[in-house]
């Protein structure tokens, strides 16, 4: 079975062949020209999928050395996102099933990001919880099989990527800026400094909820920074980092450890942009045990057409394909 995978609902434009849910290519093109906008300007956004997806589409295509009309599959994110990027990537997905008949299947990202997992765990039992935490969302699912997947917690403010990325603006990093930072609070060594300087875990009041919160650490830092001269700022940039990032993930791990405590599943993993995350994912293991956890690699954490390609697999073997339909606010349903 061979699927293309077409991803542009922000600022990746993505495309990719799977064959039996293998990659046999991949290729992505990362906008870098938001970066002078400090964030993700829609239209750009949009004009640069245009630029890119044919291009992208007929690289990929004769990498594997196949022509179009012998793909069984086209699988394309058709929500949630942009609404004009989503629209190039679903109006041209659109025009290879016109033009050649192929089958085509709309794919949420969300779902997107969880099936990455799939890619490189052929074995990963279900059911096991998946924190997803990328630049636009952060949330808990439990997953018990494709079409069934349920939301634990999720954040009531700043998606756990945005506030790296809000933070690491406040810090003078270029968007986006969650590599960055993680590379910052590498330069530090040993505890003494790194304890130096700390931020608030949000807690909510009511013990049941897994909901997140990060706007109130993104003050804390923001506080922190006026507070302080711009010298001591920047001589001590790689602990405040360092302390941001702990904060980060001490608050995505407290909630999927009490997540597996509510439910009993001993298994869990990490998808979306943040899980490319080095910190992130050796807590986890300590927190988990190391046979517990699975992540994608970097590449398959951050938007790619594989994963697109690889939920529209699972849709087609359990019967669940649908003409896409877009829609920008979409949440996971299923
Ligand atoms: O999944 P993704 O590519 O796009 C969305 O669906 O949002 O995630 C992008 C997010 C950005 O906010 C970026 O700063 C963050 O993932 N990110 C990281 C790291 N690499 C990317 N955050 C923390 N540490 C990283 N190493
Ligand atoms: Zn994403």
């Amino acid at each position: 079975m061979i699927v293309l995978g077409i991803e542009s609902s922000c600022d990746e434009t993505s495309v990719a062949v799977l064959k039996d849910g293998c990659v046999l290519s991949s290729r992505t093109h990362s906008q870098d020209e938001h970066s002078l906008y400090g964030g993700v300007v829609p239209e750009v956004a949009s004009r640069a999928h245009l630029e890119k997806i044919d291009i992208l589409t007929k690289r990929v295509l004769d990498e594997c050395g196949l022509a179009a009309r012998s793909l069984d599959l086209i699988a394309v994110t058709d929500s949630p996102g942009l609404a004009g990027a989503l629209l190039v990537g679903v109006s041209f997905a659109l025009g290879l099933h016109t033009a050649y008949g192929i089958p085509i299947t709309g794919v949420n990202h969300l779902e997107g990001h969880i099936c990455s997992l799939f890619i490189e765990h052929k074995n990963i039992e279900a059911p096991f919880l998946v924190l997803l935490a990328s630049g636009g969302h952060t949330a808990i699912y439990r997953y018990e099989q494709s079409g069934n997947c349920r939301c634990l917690g999720q954040t009531v403010d700043d998606a756990a990527g945005e506030a790296f990325d809000k933070v690491g603006k406040l810090l003078g990093f270029p968007y986006p800026a969650g590599r960055a930072i993680e590379e910052e609070a590498s330069k530090v060594s040993g505890f003494k400094e790194t304890e130096k300087i700390t931020f608030p875990v949000a807690r909510f009041s009511s013990q049941k909820t897994l909901d997140f919160s990060f706007s109130g650490l993104k003050t804390a830092v923001k506080n922190f920074i006026l507070t302080n001269t711009g010298q001591y700022i920047k001589e001590n940039r790689p602990q405040i980092c360092r302390a941001f990032q702990k904060a980060v993930a001490t608050s995505l791990i407290n909630n999927l450890w009490a997540a597996s405590e509510n439910c009993g599943i001993k298994t869990a993993a990490l998808a979306g942009g943040v899980a490319c995350n080095g910190y992130l994912r050796e807590e986890l293991k300590t927190r988990f045990g190391a046979d517990n956890v699975f992540f994608p690699s970097p590449a398959l954490c951050t938007d790619n057409g594989a994963m697109i390609a690889m939920a529209g697999l699972k849709m087609y073997n359990s019967n669940r394909t649908r003409f896409p339909d877009m829609d920008p606010a979409r949440g996971i349903n299923m």
